[in-house]
């Protein structure tokens, strides 16, 4: 199989943070797809069986996403999508609000964010496909969104081995 053929897929570049009980963290993605367009979209998102933000999204089935502005700093792709929050505290030194549902939401670097319930789990080998149902949403500013070609392209970025898509 030619992995090539994947490179021209498109995506854009999120934070989804989760929380269940005391316990928070979020990750970097690129799998956010919205399905539906009804009163409460229905959106999918693909995350690592290894990633702790699987775990939290597991068990209060619940997710935020905030997407990204297309000058988002490094230093917060770093944070949230080489770290994992095991042993660490991404909220500290970071921007962020509590949405409706409890569950913090990255407004650093954030075009716009969606809470969501989590209806359903998909079980896809290495990762897990959350089938989602939005509550609320809200637009931040009207800045760009950070694309992942873009991130590859422009700012050269890297995607580390737990990401869904090919890393070049
Ligand atoms: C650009 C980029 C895209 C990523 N996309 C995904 C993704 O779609 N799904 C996934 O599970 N991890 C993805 N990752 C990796 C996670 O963000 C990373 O494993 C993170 O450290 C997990 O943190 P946690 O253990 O606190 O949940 C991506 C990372 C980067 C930098």
């Amino acid at each position: 199989m030619d992995k090539n053929a994947f490179f021209p897929l498109s995506y854009g570049v999120y934070i989804i943070t989760s929380k269940y009980e005391e316990n928070f963290s979020g990750c970097v993605v690129n799998t956010v797809c919205q399905i539906t367009a009804e009163d409460k979209p229905k959106l999918t998102v693909a995350v690592n069986k290894e990633n702790y933000t699987t775990e939290l999204m597991q068990k209060s089935k619940k997710v935020n996403i905030a997407v990204l502005a297309q000058d988002t700093e490094f230093l917060l792709i770093g944070k949230f999508g080489f770290r994992t929050g095991r042993d660490y505290n991404k909220l500290e030194d970071t921007m962020y609000i509590t949405g409706e549902n409890g569950i913090p939401i990255i407004t650093e670097s954030a075009v716009s964010y969606i809470e969501c319930n989590i209806l359903q789990e998909i079980d896809c080998s290495s990762h897990i496909l959350f089938v989602l149902e939005a509550q609320e949403a809200s637009v931040l500013n009207n800045k760009p969104a950070l694309t992942y070609d873009y991130y590859h392209k422009v700012l050269k970025g890297k995607t580390p081995p737990k990401a869904s898509s090919y890393s070049r």
